[in-house]
């Protein structure tokens, strides 16, 4: 249904306010249901007394005065009487409990011929026939005798009560849903990767252990990616020291052997020192870098560019126009040099890189002429250490395309790969409008 709302706090607001409707009623229906039958007893004894003084006054009045009589009952009680006839109809009363029980109740007392009626040629009272030795005669009171004169009232009361019941009930979920939101906000940071801010632990019970729980819980995080960080530091320092010695020693050794054993030793130093820096970069807490507002990636793909066509290698660059960007350079550029290595590496050894954006925000692409990757593989590239079989045989760690994704998800966006028409790779990242790309 689309008018049901989607937020917590209008469902809460939409139930508590229903649930109130309907006791309200209830409510209504109980005290009337309740109310009826004394309100009825006692407007038929008004009506009875009314009757019975009528009746006195008429038969015991001197027969010369009774035309006085009964003009001043009308002047000063609104009491009108009338003779009538005894098989003249009189309208049928509407089917009301009200005026049911009452009914029953003139009947009882002022015999049972007596006859009840809202309306008597014409004229609307509370018409009630009685008998004077077998002659009939009508009296007729002001309705608002027997009626009660402000349902609007009620009504009015009930709305205003309502009303405040809602906005109350406004207050309430709203109080509840401050700090869920807080929460909420804080484990989309989480959720990103980054670190999210100490929400605030105070509020209900419930809602200050969750809290709590969740601070801890990002703490904990936050302090094993440090530990981890320093752990792959500390060793990944103590590998390189002793693998720069070994590379100085590979170049002051004479050319005793052969040269294409020293250059097969060289080139193992270099992927056992790229590996090195990947298992660095996996390790590095992503979001120590802070972010610039407004960053050209077009300038910054450039320069990455730059750094491979310098050494011989096949890399084309094709912008587009962008806007500036809320982004970290440097990861950025981490970004950038991992797909070109793939492509290079996996892809066939040429390289495109494109930028662009459309209505989903701005987009780098990274697209190359090689294999590919199965559509049903693409996901699990994404993981750590994962390689498909055919890359078994080429150097690489399994986490250049993980450092990408993680990079990609900081800044609210997303990678994917994609299989590129006539062939090959296309690497995606896509990088949503700058609001959201914050954190
Ligand atoms: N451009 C590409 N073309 C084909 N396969 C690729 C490409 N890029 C990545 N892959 C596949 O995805 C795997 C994971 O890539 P990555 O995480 O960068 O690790 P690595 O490059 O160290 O193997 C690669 O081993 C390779 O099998
Ligand atoms: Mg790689």
């Amino acid at each position: 249904m689309t008018l049901w709302p989607r937020t917590l706090l209008w469902r809460s607001v939409l139930l508590i306010a229903a649930l109130l409707v309907v006791a309200h009623l209830a409510w209504l229906q109980i005290f009337r249901a309740s109310e009826i039958e004394p309100r009825a007893l006692q407007a038929a004894q008004q009506v009875i007394s009314v009757v019975n003084l009528t009746r006195a006054a008429l038969v015991t009045a001197d027969p010369g005065r009774r035309f006085a009589l009964l003009d001043e009952l009308a002047q000063r009680e609104g009491i009108q009487v009338y003779a009538g006839d005894p098989v003249e109809a009189a309208p049928a009363l509407p089917d009301r409990p009200f005026l049911r029980i009452m009914e029953a109740r003139l009947r009882e007392q002022l015999g049972p011929q007596t006859r009840l009626a809202l309306e008597r040629e014409g004229v609307s009272g509370v018409w009630v026939s009685f008998r004077i030795d077998n002659e009939e005669f009508w009296v007729s009171l002001p309705r608002s005798r027997i009626e009660r004169n402000a349902p609007l009232r009620w009504i009015g009361w009930g709305a205003l009560v309502l009303a405040l019941a809602v906005i109350g009930a406004f207050l309430i979920v709203a109080r509840i849903n401050r700090p869920l939101r807080e929460l909420t906000r804080a484990a989309e940071v989480l959720g990103r990767g980054a670190t999210p801010p100490q929400v605030a632990e105070d509020g209900p019970a419930e809602i200050r252990t969750l809290s709590r729980a969740f601070n801890q819980m990002a703490a904990d995080l936050r302090r094993q990616d440090e530990e981890r960080a320093l752990l792959l530091a500390g060793v990944s320092h103590d590998l390189r020291t002793p693998l720069a010695r070994i590379r100085l020693a590979l170049e002051m050794l004479d050319d005793h052997g052969s040269a294409d054993l020293k250059a097969g030793v060289a080139e193992d130093i270099g992927d056992i020192d790229a590996a090195i820096g990947q298992f660095l970069d996996f390790a590095r807490p992503v979001d120590a870098e802070a972010v610039a507002g407004d960053t050209d990636l077009n300038v910054l793909a450039q320069a990455v560019v730059e750094r491979y066509t310098r050494s011989g290698k096949a890399v084309r660059f094709m912008p587009s126009p962008l806007p500036p960007l809320p982004l970290r350079a440097q990861a950025m550029q981490r970004v950038l040099a991992n797909l070109i290595d793939n492509a290079l590496r996996h892809g066939g050894g040429n390289a495109e890189v494109v930028t662009g954006q459309d209505q989903a925000g701005a987009y780098l692409e990274v697209r190359d002429r090689g294999p590919g990757i199965p559509a049903a593989d693409a996901q699990r590239m994404l993981q750590p250490f994962t390689r498909m079989d055919s890359a078994r045989s080429t150097s690489g760690t399994g986490l250049g395309l993980a450092i990408v994704d993680r990079i990609a998800r900081l800044h609210g966006g997303s990678v994917r790969l994609l299989p590129r028409e006539g062939g090959g790779l296309r690497a995606r990242v896509e990088l949503p409008p700058a609001k959201e790309a914050r954190g």
